[in-house]
């Protein structure tokens, strides 16, 4: 990924046809998956679209979506995991000046802060060890804090209003991200783009692959951190029994005596359309397992569900395991609809393309499928704790034209994992 660990964030507008040219120099056949864009299934990087080492794969396409910190990260099944862990992710971020509205930070690397998020564990002669923490039933739990690749990372700022861009990019831990001393800041961004306004809170959590970009005050001089605090994972799960207890520093924050003064943050920040159960056109359930889906370990020869496109559906999603497990749907972003029947909190109203699911607690989601289709090609949805993906926590969707007939086309490497079965029965939308 252009060096040792991790990659250059890659930064592009709406509007504008990206192409991207993916070197897998690698020793292992791999793909590069666009977390949270969307985008036609051939191009989405998932598990179908193996680059071999030695190769180049190029997909493109034109962003059409709001503003937003997305990701890219390997997505070969079975490998996702510990490609990940060993620094194969990165950033990318879409802008859209035509809908900015003003006033946030948006210096780059000065008061616009990338801030990927890792646990990592170490062997005595410092190699990235993977192994140590792949016991746990969330998979793999590391006791280093790694972010943006450093341990013990610190921030310098000359601004006294900055924004972190957060990726919880971990293969399991979940974070409940705040300052040192408990103090309010604002949540600007969830996982596909600005919020409809600024959600003051002291704390945002984010399990796997979940973003959030936050804006907090500094004071002249101070040393602060942005820390995490034990993460609420539902009340059936004890979360410091499995990540440990207590806070932690995830970024040490030095203010410069003198801080360049920042305008006040606009009181609205993004038009999102009301997202309303009434707009839906079918409704499909999931049920997760300990490691299954509906019952079913993901099969890359099976098409477990069929959508048309230009439809909206809600998708309810309930973890009947005693596990934590989130959810994520590729093919674009989401809307909560419900938690356990609740409206969503403010930092999860906007738009999502990862959820946390608590173990017994059902959320609903609406899903918007629009542009694209291949009847031979398909997305993923997956539990994020990527631990549990590769184990087989995974299911495959195509989306198609009214009344066309999906048919799974075997491309040669897909031979490698299991029988096509172009027959598998899809599920239709009900209700
Ligand atoms: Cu971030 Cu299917 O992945
Ligand atoms: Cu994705
Ligand atoms: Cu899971």
């Amino acid at each position: 990924a252009n060096g040792d660990y991790l990659a250059p964030t890659v930064r592009a507008r709406r509007g504008e046809t990206v192409l991207l040219n993916v070197t897998n120099e690698t020793s292992e056949t791999t793909t590069l998956h666009w977390h949270g864009m969307h985008v036609p299934a051939r191009m989405d990087g998932g598990p179908h679209s193996m680059v071999p080492p030695g190769t180049t794969w190029s997909p493109t396409w034109t962003i059409d979506q709001p503003a937003a910190t997305l990701w890219f990260h390997p997505h070969p099944h079975g490998r996702t995991a510990e490609q990940i862990y060993r620094g194969l992710a990165g950033l990318f971020i879409i802008d859209d000046p035509s809908a900015d509205p003003g006033g946030l930070p948006d210096s780059y690397g000065v008061d616009d802060i990338p801030l990927i998020v890792q646990d990592k564990s170490f062997t005595p002669t410092g190699e990235l060890d993977f192994a140590a923490g792949e016991t746990t039933a969330v998979g793999f739990v590391g006791d280093t804090i790694v972010v943006n690749g450093a341990i013990g990372a610190y921030l310098d700022a000359a601004h006294e209003r900055i924004r972190l861009r957060l990726l919880n990019a971990s293969t399991a831990r979940v974070y409940r991200f705040a300052i040192a001393d408990d103090r309010p800041f604002s949540v600007i961004a969830s996982d596909g783009g600005l919020l409809a306004e600024p959600v003051t809170t002291t704390s945002v959590q984010l399990s796997p692959a979940e973003r959030a970009e936050i804006v907090v005050d500094l004071r002249p001089g101070e040393t602060t951190a942005l820390v995490s605090h034990t993460p609420d994972l539902g009340a059936r799960v004890d979360a410091a029994r499995i990540f440990g207890g207590g806070t932690f520093d995830v970024l040490q924050i030095r203010a410069a005596d003198q801080l360049e003064p920042a305008p006040d943050l606009p009181g609205t920040t993004a038009t999102l359309p009301a997202a309303d159960r009434g707009s839906a056109n079918g409704a499909r359930s999931f049920v997760l397992g300990g490691r299954i889906i509906n019952g079913r370990l993901m099969d890359m020869g099976r098409i477990d569900e069929v959508v048309t496109v230009d439809t909206t559906e809600v998708w309810s999603v309930t973890n009947q395991s005693s596990l934590p497990h989130n959810f994520h749907v590729h093919d674009g972003q989401f809307r909560v609809l419900s938690i356990d029947g609740s409206p969503p909190p403010g930092e999860l109203a906007g738009w999502k393309d990862t959820v946390y699911v608590a173990p017994t607690t059902t959320v609903e989601m609406l899903v918007r499928f629009e542009t694209y289709t291949d009847p031979t090609f398909p997305y993923m949805y997956h539990c994020h704790l990527t631990v549990h993906e590769d184990q087989g926590m995974m299911g495959q969707f195509v989306v198609v034209e009214p009344g066309t007939d999906p048919a799974l086309v075997s491309a040669p490497m897909d031979a490698m994992h299991s029988g096509i079965d172009a027959g598998a029965e899809p599920t239709p939308a009900s209700g």
